[in-house]
């Protein structure tokens, strides 16, 4: 399986919900972004999620801008498919790949929020936009063949779309998204479909599902999930971290977030909502799943709580479902970086399921 980690390019703390300038936030400085992925990069991580939004910086320049300073680890870069041209975003990533030799992963986020994609004069309704999104792969794809590519459709209209030379390799395709538009895209076109950690029985049901209308196409697909994840020493130190992160969130903020995800366009984050429904008493939605972070926070909202053993378990325990792809995340990213990678990646690694390796075990000295 692969583990991947999250780099914050909206800025990082130890609270889930900044509130007040204090020490420990952290802005997504070059120096800081460095810091992460030069963690995951030694520690032993598949590659990085950079998100797309407005509230991070540009998902393919920053990433970019890492590249000389990191060696191993790759990048899944996000971005929105509605705002580009097909056939620029192929040249792009085919530079990309030119550039990092090799070390570029896409994911395609096709949007929900109406007022978010305004800013970007994106009005379109979200099935078209899935529509187009289906184009849009195509095209994207199609260019990075040996042949240049022409497409008329609904949305596009190119000819002989092509790049410089094929990328390589071939950039894999990620891409998340829960409603029935969102299935049957990905169903066609992607690599690797992604969902956010749910219960184990609602993931398996998804999985099936899509394993069936990829099946239409003749197609397999690859599953991931998205997680925050506190691994410690003992499950009480990491269930009093849980708990910290917890006392950071105030009823008032808890309450402004229910009222923003009631109003969501998004599938995903309307399942993600109603795994708590705003209740800070029903948050272990499974053994080791907490539901916590997504009182407050939009998107991924669930971590894995536990010992290094109980993370690597429950790990184990997803990728018996099907899923070969973890892209995990934690208050503060550096730190938590350190602890999963030192504390639960070496487990998985005995157990075989990751070959990415890990760092040298150094002889170090007390000073004395
Ligand atoms: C793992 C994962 C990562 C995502 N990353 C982003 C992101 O960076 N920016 C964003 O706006 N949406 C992101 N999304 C949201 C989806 O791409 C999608 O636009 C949203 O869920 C609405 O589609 P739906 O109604 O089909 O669920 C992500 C979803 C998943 C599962």
């Amino acid at each position: 399986m692969k583990i991947h980690w999250f780099l914050p390019t909206g800025g990082d703390s130890r609270d889930v919900l900044p509130t007040g300038p204090v020490p420990h936030h952290r802005s997504p400085t070059p120096d800081y972004l460095a810091q992460v992925a030069r963690a995951a990069d030694r520690l032993g991580y598949e590659a990085l999620l950079t998100p797309c939004g407005t509230q991070c910086e540009d998902a393919w320049l920053a990433t970019a801008s890492l590249i000389p300073l990191t060696e191993r680890v790759k990048f899944l870069v996000a971005f929105r498919p509605g705002l580009l041209s097909p056939t620029l975003a192929a040249q792009m990533a085919s530079t990309y790949q030119r550039m990092s030799q090799g070390r570029l992963l896409i994911n395609i986020v096709t949007g929900a929020e109406a007022h978010e994609l305004a800013r970007f004069g994106d009005h379109l309704d979200k099935d078209t936009r899935y529509a187009r999104t289906g184009e849009f792969l195509r095209i994207m794809k199609g260019a990075w063949g040996a042949e240049p590519y022409t497409w008329a459709g609904e949305h596009y209209d190119v000819v002989e779309a092509t790049t410089r030379a094929v990328p390589d390799p071939v950039p894999e395709i990620y891409f998340g998204g829960a409603s029935p538009a969102a299935e049957a895209v990905a169903a066609e076109h992607v690599d690797v479909y992604l969902t956010w950690g749910e219960p184990p029985d609602a993931v398996a049901e998804r999985l099936d599902r899509m394993r069936a209308k990829a099946a239409e196409h003749g197609r397999t697909l690859r599953f991931g999930i998205r997680f925050h994840v506190i691994a410690r020493d003992t499950a009480d130190a990491a269930w009093a971290e849980a708990d910290r992160l917890l006392a950071g969130m105030s009823a008032e903020a808890i309450a402004a977030a229910q009222a923003d995800f009631a109003a969501t366009q998004s599938e995903g984050q309307r399942r993600m909502a109603e795994l708590h429904g705003g209740d800070p008493s029903r948050l272990e939605i499974h053994p080791n799943v907490w539901a916590g972070i997504g009182l407050v926070r939009g998107g991924a909202g669930t971590a894995i709580v536990g010992s290094f053993a109980d993370v690597a378990d429950r790990i184990a325990e997803y990728h018996a479902l099907g899923l070969d792809e973890f892209i995990l995340s934690g208050y503060p990213h550096l730190e938590e970086a350190y602890w999963f990678g030192e504390g639960v990646l070496p487990i998985l690694r005995e157990r075989g399921l990751v070959d990415v390796p890990g760092p040298a075990t150094d002889v170090i000295s007390t000073f004395r």
